[in-house]
């Protein structure tokens, strides 16, 4: 069988740089202890590496302070930190339909044990929420907005400026999903008056799973909803108020940081602008390809100009799974479908009944040969059918 094409990087970054591989490998065999829990070379040094990543992603996001930049498991780990930290019983939040399970589960959790009301914002015909249409759902009690950066289904990027304009204005919290942009694009919190942002570090900041977290602007204070560890300040019971062990609980995910920072100096190196300029040459070229093809309907996908690499479709005649088995038994190409995780997208797009799309995200190691490949796959499933 032909070598695997792996189409799926709107779920997880593969392969990884080298560089990553071998950095948290030789971390891992030279600096593996506890940071900052002795003063130990080796123990020093560690923290090091982990106050260097705090340091680059802390100037990615354009924060000040690096303390307040917080590690996490992955970025629904740090979205149930925040808006759990952040609503108190009564409050209301307003969101969109664009979101992942990473924000609507935890805004239902407390929709249905803390009382709070929930909003949804919808997005129009080619996949944007219209910030206007928030205004008019601001409330006495509205505490939060919370908005997903790009979807993860139909490659969208939502207008977070004007959003965190009007947020401003309202004097109400802006929480920011940036799951599946950063790394890919500029994440700016003071251009786009974000209070905190959400970020998984698996995706397109090519670091390995398992780690992840979030940014608090200055001023903003979270809840801290869990307590324990961090080898600091031993004697004293009470949880630490300061950031980032406020939340950050028992020993990190050092391994993971070190990949996590790999990856960013990685990106660095080579130009995110310009690796998001391939991504986005690779999914002009897809999609005008599978516009070309009879019974093959894409979601969303008319004007690139505001997306990221992340393309959904169907083909007539055929559920989105069956697509999904023929094209990796068939053709070796790992892709994407159902509802991936963001089931009001599904609803409003009415691809819900028909169990989902498909979805193929490119990434920095796909070439134009791959997307000749599936292109080719998907022309030869749409064809099969009726003959
Ligand atoms: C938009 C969005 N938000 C949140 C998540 C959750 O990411 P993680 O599983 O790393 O927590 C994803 C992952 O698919 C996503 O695409």
């Amino acid at each position: 069988m032909d070598k695997l094409i792996y189409l799926d990087n709107g779920a997880t970054s593969f392969p990884k740089p080298e560089e990553v591989y071998a950095f948290m490998d030789s971390f891992h065999r030279s600096n593996g202890v506890s940071p900052g829990r002795s003063g130990c070379d080796l123990s020093i040094e560690t923290g090091t590496v982990i106050e260097e990543a705090r340091l680059a992603l802390t100037g990615y996001f354009n924060g000040t302070d690096p303390d307040r930049l917080v590690f996490a498991l992955n970025s629904t780990d740090g979205l149930n930190l925040v808006i759990s930290g952040l609503l108190s019983p009564g409050d209301h939040v307003i969101t969109t339909n664009v979101e992942h399970n990473a924000v609507l589960r935890p805004l239902h959790h407390q929709a249905l044990y803390n009382g709070v009301e929930v909003d949804h914002v919808p997005f129009d015909g080619s996949g944007f929420v219209n910030p206007e249409d928030f205004i008019p759902l601001f409330k006495e009690n509205t505490r939060l907005v919370v908005v997903n950066h790009a979807s993860n289904v139909i490659g969208t990027v939502q207008p977070i400026r004007e959003i965190g304009r009007i947020c401003r204005e309202h004097g109400v919290t802006f929480l920011v999903d940036a799951s599946q942009t950063a790394g890919k694009i500029p994440v700016d919190m003071v251009e786009n008056n974000i209070d905190v942002v959400a970020f998984t570090g698996h995706k397109s900041l090519l670091g390995p799973t398992g780690i992840g977290g979030f940014y608090v602007r200055e001023g903003v204070d979270i809840r801290h909803t869990r307590a324990g560890g961090t080898g600091v300040k031993s004697a004293q019971l009470h949880h630490l108020e300061e950031y980032p062990y406020r939340m950050e609980y028992g020993t990190p995910n050092i391994v993971g940081i070190a990949g996590l920072l790999a990856g960013f100096r990685w990106i660095k190196c080579r130009g995110m602008e310009d690796i998001h300029a391939h991504e986005m040459a690779l999914t002009r070229l897809f999609v005008q390809g599978l516009q070309d093809i009879e019974g093959v309907t894409l979601y969303c996908q008319d004007d690139l100009a505001n997306h990221i690499s992340v393309v959904s479709f169907n083909v007539d005649g055929f559920e989105a799974s069956n697509v999904g088995t023929i094209i990796d038994g068939e053709y070796n190409i790992v892709c994407r479908t159902g509802l991936q995780c963001a089931p009001f997208v599904h609803k409003q797009l009415g691809t819900d009944t028909i169990h989902g799309t498909v979805r193929m995200g490119f990434g920095p190691f796909n070439t134009k040969e791959h997307i000749r490949v599936a292109v080719d796959a998907v022309r030869e499933i749409a064809g099969t059918y009726g003959k």
